[in-house]
């Protein structure tokens, strides 16, 4: 990852090749940065004077400095109006700007951290997150500058990238505390990157089994517990939809079951699951061909349910957390389960499979059921689940729907401060009654013409959460961005996972063990 450095400087004497500044909208320099400006013979105040550069929300202007300053180039990068910033737009900013001196080739850069009493309207905006301004400047710009080139040859002439962040004070005292604010800064960045490289590996890489060694290696230098459950294990215990859907497959199905032990021995935990589904192809129902090659992102839920576990212990949270990840393939093959078939699933309620695409949902059951021993306090399952969440929301929100408003509140909070956001749905009994087969308890998808695809899928998984409090939240919207965001660069995305660090947090603080 990229070095991150904290300076107590001037700003006039900082040497580095690009020295940022963050903007409200249409106000003139002050503070710290007039007296820079005057230094500048007023170059700044003249780029908001001539409208060069206004300011607003993720606008950027690149000057050209001359001596005595010793930074090579000033990049400005706008905050919006004052009043209207919050935690969010600094984070965009901060992506916005570290993206932009990456693109013009600029690789250690500095952004200039105000002190609270200059910058009221800044810090006024981020009072709502807690989150410092340090943290969300490293977070911002750590998570926009990600790339995945495993799979690349290196290049003879690599493009430029930034390879040092520094966060520059003229302030002594916030020194000890940016230094902890960039550090936990760095640890979410990190965890996003755990996710998006999961997701990024194609599936002959990221195969169930990569996932169940990747969870046993993590959880060991993490000292946490890691439980991997074989196709042997799943048949003792009757998960016949897991292996139902794994039967078309070469890969064995793995089952990942990472415990951290953060709060009291008896504390009911959070329980997080996953779906991992390492390629869906749809099997007998099998896909069209165009964008197929997206499937490799059907395990996002269960990546952000290990990068979760894995920050949970790496941050320390003081609560305990289970993440439980299905993992397998979906493919057609002579093994294959075929439209029609019956499937009995952990619980003993018996599933027909009229349509085989329908493979997370049944994974899942299992994963629900499983989730029960841990007696929960809330169950929170993420899944790529259904291509109808796209339809009702496009790619700016995942919906979240359950048993349990209470809970489902919580999260829409989270993802309202992290910039993840999460939208309701109802769930009502004539959705729950769409499901009911006439010949098996439940079937995997409702009949045509019922719509509400997003909906349906969350009232078949309802009848396996049973009277946990449960959310599901469907991400197949938002965990692969077909496009370069502020802070999250066209790709694998690692939604979910900053939103639930922060609920485990607030768990751990509303109820301390
Ligand atoms: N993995 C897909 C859902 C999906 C779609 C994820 C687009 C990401 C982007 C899921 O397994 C699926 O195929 N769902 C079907 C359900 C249908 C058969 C009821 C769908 O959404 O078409
Ligand atoms: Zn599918
Ligand atoms: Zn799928």
């Amino acid at each position: 990852m990229i070095k991150t450095t904290i300076k107590n400087e001037r700003l006039q004497t900082h040497k580095t090749e690009c020295l940022i500044l963050f903007c409200p909208e249409e106000k003139k320099p002050s503070g710290k940065l007039a007296e820079l400006d005057a230094k500048l013979k007023g170059l700044i105040g003249t780029s908001f004077k001539n409208k060069r550069f206004k300011g607003k929300h993720n606008q950027t202007f690149l000057l050209n400095v001359p001596k005595p300053i010793q930074a090579d180039y000033l990049l400005l990068v706008g905050l919006g109006k004052v009043g209207e910033i919050t935690g969010d737009k600094l984070r965009q900013a901060a992506g916005t700007a570290a993206r932009c001196a990456e693109n013009e080739k600029l690789s250690t850069i500095s952004f200039y951290i105000p002190t609270d009493n200059s910058a009221r309207e800044i810090h006024d905006g981020l009072a709502k997150s807690d989150d410092s301004f340090s943290q969300t400047v490293a977070e911002g710009s750590l998570l926009s500058l990600y790339h995945f080139e495993e799979y690349k040859e290196p290049e003879k002439d690599k493009p430029r990238r930034v390879k040092q962040i520094t966060l520059l004070t003229a302030e002594k005292s916030q020194v000890s505390s940016m230094r902890s604010a960039v550090a936990r800064g760095r640890k979410l960045a990190e965890a996003v990157y755990v996710s998006r490289d999961l997701i990024s590996h194609p599936s002959s890489t990221a195969t169930p089994s990569y996932l169940a060694d990747k969870a046993r290696d993590t959880a060991k230098t993490l000292g946490m517990t890691c439980k991997i459950l074989k196709p042997g294990d799943m048949s003792r215990l009757g998960m016949g939809a897991l292996l139902g859907v794994a039967k078309g497959s070469q890969e064995p199905p793995a089952f990942i079951a990472l415990e951290h032990h953060g709060g009291a021995k008896n504390d009911p935990p959070v329980v997080i699951v996953g779906k991992g589904i390492t390629f869906d192809t749809g099997g007998i129902s099998l896909k069209p061909p165009a964008s197929m090659d997206e499937m490799k992102m059907d395990m996002s839920g269960g990546s952000v349910a290990m990068a979760t576990l894995f920050a949970a212990a790496a941050l320390k949270i003081p609560t305990n957390v289970v993440g439980l990840i299905p993992a397998s393939e979906n493919m057609p093959s002579g093994t294959a389960i075929k439209p029609g078939d019956i499937l009995k699933s952990m619980s003993g309620k018996t599933i027909e499979v009229l349509n085989t695409d329908a493979e997370g949902r049944l994974i899942l059951a299992d994963a629900l059921t499983y989730a029960a021993r841990y007696k929960p306090k809330a169950v929170i399952d993420l899944a790529t689940l259904t291509g109808a969440v796209i339809v009702a929301l496009g790619h700016q929100a995942a919906a979240i729907l359950g048993n349990n408003d209470e809970l489902a509140n919580q999260l829409q909070q989270c993802g309202e401060v992290t910039g993840e956001r999460l939208w309701p749905l109802p769930l009502w009994p004539e959705h729950e009654k769409a499901v009911k087969s006439s010949i098996a308890d439940l079937k995997n998808i409702a009949s045509p013409g019922v719509g509400a695809g997003t909906i349906t899928a969350a009232a078949f998984l309802k009848a396996f959460a049973g009277e946990q409090p449960w959310c599901h939240i469907d991400i197949a919207g938002t965990s692969w961005s077909g496009e370069d965001k502020p802070y999250t660069p066209k790709g694998a995305s690692g939604f979910g996972v900053r939103l639930l660090i922060r609920f485990l947090e607030q768990e751990a603080t509303s109820n301390p063990s």
